[in-house]
Parts: C-alpha cells; sequence; structure tokens
C-alpha cells in the first residue's frame, strides 16, 4: 500500500443535500481530501439507502442528486476515488464472507436494529415487527464497504463509531480465523472531527430531515434558501432593541460560513439592535455568497447527468482495481478458488494451430515491436515502438492474461479496443487506460475499421480458449 493514508467513508444516499449535510460532511471531507497526504475514498452508499426506502423513483433520484451536490461543491474525481456502492460486486461478495464471521449477538446490540426494537416495544408492538435483515445486518454490509479497500481511517458522526468498531471486531475475527498469522483484512479507525459543529436547523435542534427543520443547499434555488432562512424561529424583538445572539439559530449558522471575525461582528450588531429581518438577508448573502456558484455547477451536472454517471463509472473502474485482487485472496483464502468474471466468453478449446499468436521483433530503427497475426498469418496489430524486448514481452503477456482476467482489466482504466479516425483514415487501436500499445489499419471506411475490429476481437478470444484449454 502507498505511503497515503486510506481514507473512505460513505454518504447514504437518502433524501436532498441540505446545510446540515454540507457543513457537517461535505466541506470537511473535501477539505481533508486536498490534503496531499490522504488519499480519499468517497462512495455513495446506494444499497444502504435500500434499507431506508423502497421507493425506485426516490433511490434512483437522490444518488443522482447527491453525486452532483458532491461534485459541484469541489469533489475532483481524478484525485479523490469517487463510486457508487452499487456499481462494486464485490462489495456485497465480502458480505457474505464476513456475515458468515459475524456473531449474531454482535448484531443485537447495533444500535439501530436497538431503536427499531425499543420502538417496537414501546408501542406494545411485536418486538421484530417491520425490521428486516437488511436493518438487522446493516453493520455488516459497512464493514465491507470499509474493510474491502483497506481503509485506514474512517471519518464519520458519533452515531456511527459503534459501526466501525463492529467492522474491527470483523476484521480481527477473519484474520484470525483465515489469515494464518498474517492480516488479510485492515483494521480501520473511526476519525470523529470534534471542530466540525453540528449546524442547528429552523428551530434550533440539529439541522436533519427527521426534524423537517431543513434549509436546502442547492433545490430552488437563491429563493428558496431565502425562504426557508424566513422560517427561521427567532423572538419578538423589535428592530432597535439589543438581541441575544445566541437565543436562536441564526448567528450559528451565520459563523458556519464566516470567517470568526465576521461572526463576532454579526453577533454584536444584534446585540445592538438589528432588525431580524435585516439579519436573515445577511445571513442569505453570505451564504449565497459561497454556495452560489457551486449552485451554478449544480445545475450544469444535473442536466448532463451522463457525463456523471461516466465519471462514477469510471470510479468505480479504479475502486475494481483494488477490490477484485484482494477479495480472490479472500476467497481463496476461505477455500474459495478464484472467481471465473461472468463477462468472460465461454472457454471452448481450439486447436493450437488454429489461433493467433503474439510475435516479438526489432525494428530497423533499433526498436522493439510486437505484432499479433492471426491463425492465417495475418497481421492484426502491430505495436507502438519500445526500447527494450523485455517491453514488447510483458506486454504479451498482459495481453495474454487478459482473456481469464476479471472484468475490471477491460475498461477505460484498463485495457480497451476502439474503432475511430486516424491519420490516414480509420484505423482499431488498443489502449491501456490511456496509453496507446497498439494499432491496426489504416482503413478505408468505418464499415471496414469495424469489421476488423470484429475480426481482431475473435482472434484474441479464440487464442485466449486455447491458452485456457492449456
Ligand atoms: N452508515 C453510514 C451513515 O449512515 C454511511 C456509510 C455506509 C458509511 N457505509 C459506510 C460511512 C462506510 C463510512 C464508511 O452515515
Amino acid at each position: 500500500m502507498s505511503a497515503r493514508t486510506r481514507v473512505l467513508t460513505g454518504i447514504t444516499t437518502t433524501g436532498t443535500p441540505h446545510l446540515g449535510n454540507y457543513v457537517g460532511a461535505i466541506r470537511p471531507a473535501l477539505r481533508m481530501a486536498q490534503d496531499a497526504g490522504t488519499d480519499a475514498f468517497f462512495f455513495l452508499a446506494d444499497y444502504h439507502a435500500l434499507i431506508k426506502c423502497d421507493d425506485p423513483e426516490r433511490v434512483a433520484g437522490s444518488r443522482m442528486q447527491i453525486a452532483c451536490a458532491w461534485l459541484a461543491c469541489g469533489l475532483d474525481p481524478q484525485r479523490v476515488t469517487f463510486y457508487r456502492q452499487s456499481d462494486i460486486p464485490e462489495i456485497p461478495e465480502l458480505t457474505w464472507l464476513l456475515t458468515c464471521v459475524t456473531a449474531k449477538g454482535l448484531m443485537n446490540r447495533a444500535h439501530a436494529y436497538k431503536a427499531a426494537v425499543d420502538a417496537n416495544t414501546a408501542r406494545g408492538e411485536d418486538a421484530d415487527a417491520g425490521i428486516t435483515l437488511g436493518l438487522y445486518s446493516y453493520p455488516v454490509l459497512m464493514a465491507a464497504d470499509i474493510l474491502m479497500f483497506g481503509a485506514q481511517r474512517v471519518p464519520v458522526g458519533r452515531d456511527q463509531v459503534q459501526h466501525i468498531e463492529m467492522a474491527r471486531d470483523l476484521a480481527q475475527r477473519f484474520n484470525h480465523l483465515y489469515g494464518a498469522g498474517e492480516d488479510l483484512l485492515t483494521l480501520p479507525e473511526a476519525v470523529v472531527d470534534e471542530d466540525v459543529a453540528t449546524l442547528p436547523g429552523l428551530d434550533g435542534r440539529k439541522m436533519s430531515k427527521s426534524y423537517d427543520n431543513t434549509i436546502p443547499l442547492f433545490a430552488g434555488g437563491p429563493r428558496a434558501l431565502e425562504d426557508a432562512i424566513a422560517r427561521i424561529v427567532t423572538d419578538s424583538r423589535r428592530p432597535g432593541e439589543p438581541k441575544d445572539p445566541d437565543s436562536n439559530a441564526l448567528c450559528a449558522i451565520y459563523r458556519a460560513f464566516a470567517t470568526r471575525e465576521q461572526g463576532d461582528a454579526f453577533a454584536a450588531e444584534l446585540r445592538a439592535g438589528l432588525a431580524w429581518g435585516e439579519a436573515k438577508r445577511r445571513l442569505a448573502a453570505q451564504i449565497e455568497a459561497e454556495i452560489g456558484p457551486m449552485r451554478k455547477r449544480y445545475d450544469m451536472l444535473t442536466v448532463h447527468s451522463d457525463q456523471v454517471d461516466e465519471i462514477l463509472l469510471e470510479g468505480a473502474g479504479k475502486a475494481r482495481e483494488q477490490a477484485r485482487p484482494l477479495l480472490d485472496t479472500l476467497r481463496r483464502a476461505v477455500g474459495l478458488r478464484a472467481p471465473q468474471p461472468a463477462s468472460a466468453p465461454v472457454m471452448r478449446p481450439v486447436p493450437s494451430a488454429l489461433v493467433g499468436r503474439f510475435v516479438t521483433f526489432r525494428a530497423k530503427d533499433g526498436h522493439f515491436h510486437f505484432r499479433f497475426l492471426g491463425a492465417d498469418g495475418a497481421d492484426l496489430l502491430l505495436s507502438v515502438p519500445f526500447d527494450t524486448p523485455q517491453q514488447a514481452g510483458n506486454w504479451i503477456g498482459v495481453l495474454d492474461k487478459a482473456g481469464g482476467a476479471s472484468s475490471f482489466v477491460w475498461g477505460r482504466q484498463g485495457l480497451h479496443l476502439e474503432a475511430g479516425e486516424h491519420v490516414g483514415g480509420h484505423a482499431c487501436a488498443l489502449w491501456y487506460g490511456d496509453e496507446r500499445l497498439a494499432e491496426s489499419g489504416p482503413f478505408a471506411s468505418a464499415e471496414d475499421c469495424e469489421a476488423a475490429l470484429r475480426h481482431l476481437v475473435a482472434e484474441l478470444e479464440a487464442r485466449w480458449r486455447s491458452l485456457q484449454a492449456g
């Protein structure tokens, strides 16, 4: 693992982001991700959302809104690995491996479950009325979220600390049972930021959807922001009368968007008689100065949700590069062979004389290349120049393994084949990430190029099948 600290946190995708989320979670997380020593993984915990919500439209809408909000607030997907939990099939796989080492008694103590049982009992109902296994065992899913990526530090709210402790317990138990002295899973640590004050809502209690006292972050534009602020509960002191700045939420919210000096000046003016109406106007302006530019980006992203999907899928690709090898190790540790990727072609043996092959050669200019020759000896792919024959050979090794490799090897982050325009016409190219490895062509038309690409894929698949057959 790199010298940077792996920091991971999940955002349950229910509801629409409000100022409390921004001040308490989004802003501090993004500041932390700025640190060069931090390797941040932030993800949309959309499997967790299913525990709380069974309305498909709301589930879909909320995770898109929240993705757009984090991006609009400045999350840089180049720097942070940002993905949807449900795009990582390795997470539910790990969840099951962990479930099998989880003591039921441990889950009995999880406070979300206990609170639900207490509420049932208080109402005189059956203790487990309306409680799903999803709610009951969600600390195991959360442990998988964390352990899948070897997270060292997990920033969370106070209410989540118990879950991180449980993740440590499960990791320890798994290591003990299956590690043969090795730490297969990294023990995470909860990080609770005491400096981040919880933002009060309109009524002075903690800003929370469950109290219906929130101020929207972006939804509804500046008007909705002003309307919500107008509903902050104040007393009836009139303009000119001295006011207690701590008697309601106004000043605390102001301070969350201001420097200490600005906050002190605001409080002093209230003590000196500033009218509540004017104070609310200033509060709205102060917040708008920070989030107005973000709202513009948010509105842009919302109309280009296909681009947001693409960003999230790239993030999932990066995340899976980490998850798959670890999960394969864990599967072996518990006695399950490494899985065959679902997307791998069905392997049927092909006699080796009938399949294509790679060759390396040295060009006149001294550089080394590889070629892929079809079963009939036709030239299908020519590599870019390499300085050493080893480099060419290594790529051949990668390509020969790519047939049986997990699907994450293929994709925009890894290997991909593309037909496209190129100098001199149309060409097929093989890429690794943004590195062009090899190409074929040029072809006179796009159709010829597409046909060549299909032929190339068929020849590669035939080679992989014969390699698999030994
Ligand atoms: N359960 C967390 C919450 O409600 C969200 C979450 C899911 C999470 N998976 C996680 C947080 C993993 C940290 C790490 O806030």
